[in-house]
């Protein structure tokens, strides 16, 4: 693989996952965080619901009589208040502690048990000490607007804190001291809130948080590398698989130069074998034409005729292997190709033939297909040829020359009412100089030139049992209007 392509491949990933991994960082640091706010706010809740409840028991009781000391004296607050302050019949004082007092009392002094602070405050005071701050201000506000609640992060004095307030209603309760203010029933009279300090919640998320980063480290490390190693495995499988085409590439090219060398050796070969063989069969003819009459000598008659059959079966040999040769290459126009005048060509010139094998051939019907001329002929001839030659055993030999149309292709076949061919060697006498015969006749290349006719073309060729007994040769060709 080529390294820029894989190291930016590489790089892609690692960032994708880099980006994964970031993105369930913020994820988890978001739930955690809304899962610190959610225990926050009950707690504010809750305290701020105690603190209500206190209240409310205060308020019902109309305030509450505490002995006076030095942290709770009379409150002027209440100065208009008769009884406010009480003496026991042993002679101790008491005095009226309000709602709002009470709960100041108890933030002062066991603030630190409680941690949360609690405050009554209003934009309409009596005691300045329960003055509202700058949020608590605006809440106030937001309550004569009429929101029922304000709960919202705020800091206090630089330190972060959740902050509940809600309005404070009049109500019956609260009209014995704050009659005098103007006040009636269901006017807000000012707001009761809790503020929760955040510290130790933040702290809590932080001190998780190390040893989550280090978790998602560890995993963003270990898909790292997993990355790397899965890339370096795609690349070397890559590297070996191209390095096993080049070879196959490089093999098919020297088994094809090889193959083109043999091809063309054979070629000169049977092309040069031909004079010999030609000159051979002349001089055998005009040797018998010259001595004629005057040879006595029947062996030696015998030997001359012996010499010419041979020089023209090496002839006809040599004729085969050429068109064996060439037979899978096109040797004219491949063109839609009329089967029927070409077999009317062939039965033309093997007249002779025909007529000493005593033969007699039917022609069906032949639809056209494409291939050049020339291969078009060696088809068949070759197909009639072994009909004549190998059927003749036969008294009556009748061969049929037929065709017809199966989708694409056409589909023809030479049958004769001969001897046949066993099944077991249908395939054999496909193969170059294989003969079930020992006869003389035929070359015993001519099947194989049709097979290597039809499947350069794209077709097969085939022997099947002539119904009623024979061979029949079958071959396969495109149809003329396919492309
Ligand atoms: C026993 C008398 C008494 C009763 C009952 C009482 N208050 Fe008060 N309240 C006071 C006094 C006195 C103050 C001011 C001095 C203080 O803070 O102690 C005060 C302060 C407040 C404040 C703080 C603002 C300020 O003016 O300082 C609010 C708000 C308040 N009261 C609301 C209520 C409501 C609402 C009720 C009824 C549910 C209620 N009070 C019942 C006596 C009372």
């Amino acid at each position: 693989m080529d390294n820029n392509i894989s190291l930016k491949f590489a790089l892609t990933v690692a960032l994708l996952w880099t980006a994964v991994v970031g993105g369930l960082l913020a994820w988890d640091e978001r739930i955690e965080r809304r899962h610190a706010d959610e225990l926050a706010k009950k707690e504010a809740r809750s305290n701020f619901n105690k603190d209500l409840a206190f209240r409310m028991w205060a308020t019902r009781h109309g305030g509450v009589y505490v002995p006076v000391d030095a942290r709770t004296p009379p409150n002027p607050g209440l100065a208009h208040i008769p009884e406010r302050d009480i003496e026991t019949p042993s002679g101790r004082k008491l005095t009226l502690m309000n709602p709002a007092f009470i709960m100041r009392q108890m933030m002062d002094e066991f603030g630190d048990l409680y941690g949360v602070k609690g405050k009554i405050t209003s934009s309409k005071l009596i005691n300045p000490a329960n003055a509202p701050d700058e949020w608590e201000a605006a809440a106030l506000r937001r309550f004569e607007q009429g929101e029922s609640e304000v709960f919202e992060f705020s800091d206090i004095g630089g330190k972060p804190y959740l902050r509940l307030m809600q309005p404070l209603k009049v109500n019956a309760g609260c009209l014995k001291c704050h009659a005098f203010q103007g006040y009636r029933v269901g006017d807000v009279r000012g707001g009761v809130g809790v503020s929760v300090p955040m510290k130790p919640y933040l702290d809590d998320l932080q001190s998780r948080t190390a040893p989550r980063l280090a978790t998602l480290c560890i995993i963003w490390l270990a898909g790292l590398a997993a990355i790397a190693a899965l890339i370096t495995e795609v690349r070397r499988r890559f590297d070996v698989q191209e390095a096993a085409a080049v070879e196959l590439q490089r093999q098919s090219l020297v088994i094809s130069r090889t193959n083109a060398d043999l091809q063309r050796f054979a070629e000169v070969t049977a092309h040069h074998l031909q004079e010999p063989a030609r000159r051979m069969a002349t001089y055998a003819e005009r040797l018998t034409e010259q001595l004629g009459g005057r040879l006595d000598n029947a062996e030696a008659r015998l030997s001359l005729e012996f010499i010419g059959q041979q020089a023209h079966r090496q002839q006809n040999l040599l004729r085969d292997v050429e068109r064996y040769l060439a037979s899978d290459q096109p040797r004219g126009k491949v063109e839609p190709a009329d089967a029927r005048k070409a077999v009317d060509a062939i039965l033309a010139r093997l007249k002779d033939r025909i007529g000493e094998a005593g033969a007699e051939i039917s022609v069906g019907d032949l639809p056209p297909c494409r291939i050049d001329l020339p291969r078009l002929d060696d088809a068949f001839s070759v197909a009639l040829e072994n009909a004549i030659v190998h059927g003749r055993a036969k008294q009556s030999l009748r061969i049929g020359i037929d065709g017809e149309r199966i989708g694409g292709k056409v589909r023809y076949s030479v049958s004769d009412n001969g001897p046949g061919v066993e099944e077991q060697y249908r395939e054999k006498v496909f193969r170059v100089f294989e003969r079930l015969s020992s006869s003389t006749a035929g070359t015993g290349i001519g099947l194989a030139i049709l097979r290597r006719v039809a499947e350069s073309c794209g077709g097969r060729a085939w022997l099947e049992e002539t119904p009623g007994g024979g061979c029949r040769v079958r071959f396969e060709l495109h149809a003329d209007d396919s492309p």
